[in-house]
């Protein structure tokens, strides 16, 4: 049966572990795998992307396979073809399915149909690719995960839920900080100063995620105490580090300085979209039986 990535619970522990150390390898040598060589891989967004478009794309070209990027509108699940007949048509075509999207329940369609694997590029809900990266990231910086404190400050969004799925198969420790009225209902929200002591990294995301427009002055003003700048990085460790899953607006969540400085990690994260992705695609791609 193939295998799917909506959420990253799919992933076990040594898994996601043998995938971050395969991430940092590819890294080191971008062509040595040829695990899609002949295979086809359909990337279908429905929403705007440059990290994860641009990566995946790239990605699938490393390699040796072929992407068809299919944009909003070019299929017909955009006229209301269900995502159970899209999910059988193109396993009998392609050899996986990426899906950016608004629902969750989208990508859990697609995959209840799907007899190749189906990666979720972002939904409402979920943003896993972004969280591979970031445990790359946190990996390459500090030599380990287990033990680590990671600190993620603003909305409680698809982003920082993603988050707390892979960093508690990671032993990562994470603390969130945000407004009680953006918190995530998994995880409670402690004091922004609790949040950061002793953290090896502050994450921050947009404060106005797509698709939330209708409310962004009341969230900006709710969430202009979270934002990473100067002094709260100056209450982490010593040696901490600034995360932003990007596109950022420097003086909104994260002041300019914090996002262009030294302690910024936040370009590496985003090359590591790449890595960590082609470790995946590997990994899934493993999981059909003729290929
Ligand atoms: N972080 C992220 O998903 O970036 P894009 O929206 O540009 O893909």
């Amino acid at each position: 049966m193939a295998r799917h990535f909506l959420t990253g619970e799919e992933l076990t522990t040594g898994e996601l572990q043998g995938l971050i150390e395969r991430a940092i390898e590819l890294k080191e040598d971008r062509l040595r795998s040829r695990a899609l060589e002949g295979l086809s891989v359909a990337l279908v967004f429905d929403k705007p992307s440059t990290r994860t478009r641009v990566s995946f794309e790239t990605g699938v070209f490393e390699l040796g396979g072929r992407a068809l990027v299919l944009r909003e509108g070019e299929l017909q699940l955009s006229r209301g073809e269900s995502p159970r007949d899209t999910a059988l048509v193109l396993s009998r075509m392609v050899h996986a399915i990426a899906i950016r999207t608004g629902p969750h329940e989208t990508v859990e369609e697609l995959a209840d149909y799907s007899d190749i694997p189906v990666i979720n590029m972002l939904t409402r809900d979920h943003h896993p690719c972004q969280a591979l990266a970031d445990l790359v990231t946190l990996r390459e910086r500090f030599g380990r995960l287990e033990g680590l404190k990671l600190a993620y400050v603003g909305d409680g969004n698809n982003v920082a839920r993603s988050l707390l799925i892979a960093s508690r198969l990671a032993g990562v420790e994470l603390a969130i900080a945000t407004p009680p009225e953006l918190g995530l209902p998994e995880l409670a929200s402690i004091p922004l100063d609790e949040a950061v002591r002793g953290a090896h990294a502050i994450y921050t995301d947009v404060w106005v995620s797509m698709g939330d427009e209708e409310d962004a002055e009341g969230k900006r003003e709710l969430l202009a105490p979270y934002r990473l700048d100067e002094d709260l990085l100056s209450k982490a460790r010593d040696d901490a580090i600034a995360l932003h899953c990007l596109p950022a607006h420097p003086g909104e969540e994260i002041s300019e300085g914090v996002l262009y400085g030294e302690r910024s990690a936040v370009w590496d994260q985003a090359e590591n979209r790449l890595h960590a992705q082609k470790a995946l695609l590997e990994l899934l791609i493993s999981s059909l039986p003729e290929r």
